[in-house]
């Protein structure tokens, strides 16, 4: 493995043999912000939502990240189309709402221009009183979509790499832990914002060495499934275990309720900040988006998702409740003090717990991830400059 120094500035500074981790003004900096959005996310495939949610002409679902949002809809001949959701008169948001359905047209609030499910432009009222108006300037920008996993993704880089080709294995790896994934349901869904920078939560997504040590809820989690594994690849990974105590706590779940989907315990993240949540026989998928919206700030979207007709179930409602009201409460407090701890002058730089075994409390996937972020930063603003590529054995995962 490549080993690189604990450092404060330069982040591809190489030396002794200490776990890689990114300085801490990479959390709280303008300027790293900047170069994040640019590198990463403006490149990035963006969740939108289960295909489910794009069943009728006019669903939509709006994403957003950085300073960009993104409009992805159902058209009138059943395509699924993402647009930047921006007005071409004047630049107005088109779309506020986070998922909805659109009638007709796509109205701006400000001067009612209008256009098509397609992207097209249809009307801007007193256009046939300008001379001059060209209206097969103004469609909406189109921006990629594909399907992975059963989800709607939207980039707004044409020249990005297939979501496929970005992270070979994703789609097959969710297909095989939740079999049932093309036939979940949009169950409840809603945004949190939250005074940290997106790393401190995918960093805390990515981290199973917190589970037993950090509060009541986590103490909850650890119950609810065992016999954890994990593999890691280069742009995701995927941890899974089988159901644990059907009292732990957290949920209670009939242990001899098995179905084969969505029996065990299933993480999944994307990188660079989509995670994907199901716990052992509560039959919900949760799905986190945790975009940054600004140095400090990050917006999560939470999505629940499930076979349908379990949405009202008491165990699955049970669990969303938990997830939502118990865990996330606990894992929000946890946010802000790393969030506070990024500044204070007694801090240097996280330092990664990483065993030999690569056990599931060692921290290597955090390492892996801050790696793979500081090359794609590194690599944007300083071509050719050395790489830090995350060594990834996949016998150890
Ligand atoms: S900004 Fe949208 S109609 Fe004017
Ligand atoms: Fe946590």
């Amino acid at each position: 493995m490549q080993t690189i120094s604990r450092q404060t500035t330069a982040s591809t500074e190489a030396v002794t043999g200490e776990p890689f981790s990114l300085p801490p003004h990479w959390y709280y900096d303008a300027e790293i912000y900047r170069r994040e959005s640019d590198a990463v996310f403006q490149r990035s495939w963006r969740c939108a939502g289960h295909k489910s949610e794009f069943t009728n002409s006019g669903d939509f679902v709006t994403v957003n990240y950085c300073d960009e949002s993104l409009l992805v809809v159902r058209s009138l001949d059943g395509v699924i189309r993402g647009f930047f959701n921006v007005c071409q008169h004047r630049g107005h948001r088109l779309m506020a709402e986070r998922r909805g359905n659109i009638k007709r047209a796509i109205i701006c609030p400000y001067h009612a221009w209008s256009y098509g499910l397609d992207g097209a432009f249809k009307n801007a009222p007193n256009q046939r009183n300008v001379p001059g108006f060209d209206k097969t300037r103004f469609c909406l920008p189109e921006v990629r979509i594909e399907e992975c996993g059963g989800f709607i993704w939207a980039n707004a880089d044409p020249d990005a790499p297939a979501l496929r080709d970005q992270a070979p294995g994703f789609d097959e790896a969710l297909r095989r832990f939740l079999p049932d994934i093309d036939e979940a349901a949009f169950f409840e869904g809603w945004t949190e914002s939250l005074p940290v920078n997106w790393k401190v939560q995918v960093d805390n997504g990515l981290d199973s060495y917190h589970f037993s040590t950090s509060g009541p809820a986590h103490r909850q989690l650890v119950a609810s499934f065992k016999d954890l594994k994990r593999e890691n690849h280069d742009h995701w990974l995927i941890s899974w275990g089988a159901a644990g105590d059907p009292n732990n706590g957290a949920y209670t779940f009939d242990p001899s309720d098995q179905r084969q989907d969505m029996d065990g315990f299933t993480l999944a993240w994307l990188y660079p900040d989509t995670l994907l949540v199901a716990m052992p026989m509560a039959r919900v998928i949760m799905m986190y988006v945790m975009a940054p919206l600004g140095p400090e700030i990050s917006a999560t979207d939470y999505a629940y998702y499930g076979p349908p007709g379990m949405r009202d179930s008491a165990v699955t409602r049970a669990a969303i409740d938990w997830m939502d009201k118990i865990l996330s409460a606990e894992d929000n407090s946890l946010f802000r003090g790393v969030q506070k701890g990024a500044k204070s002058r007694g801090f240097k730089g996280a330092y990664f717990m990483i065993d030999n075994d690569h056990s599931h409390f060692s921290e290597h996937p955090i390492e892996r991830f801050h790696r793979l972020l500081n090359d794609e930063v590194t690599e944007a603003n300083s071509p050719g400059a050395p790489r830090l590529k995350p060594d990834i054995d996949p016998a150890l995962g």
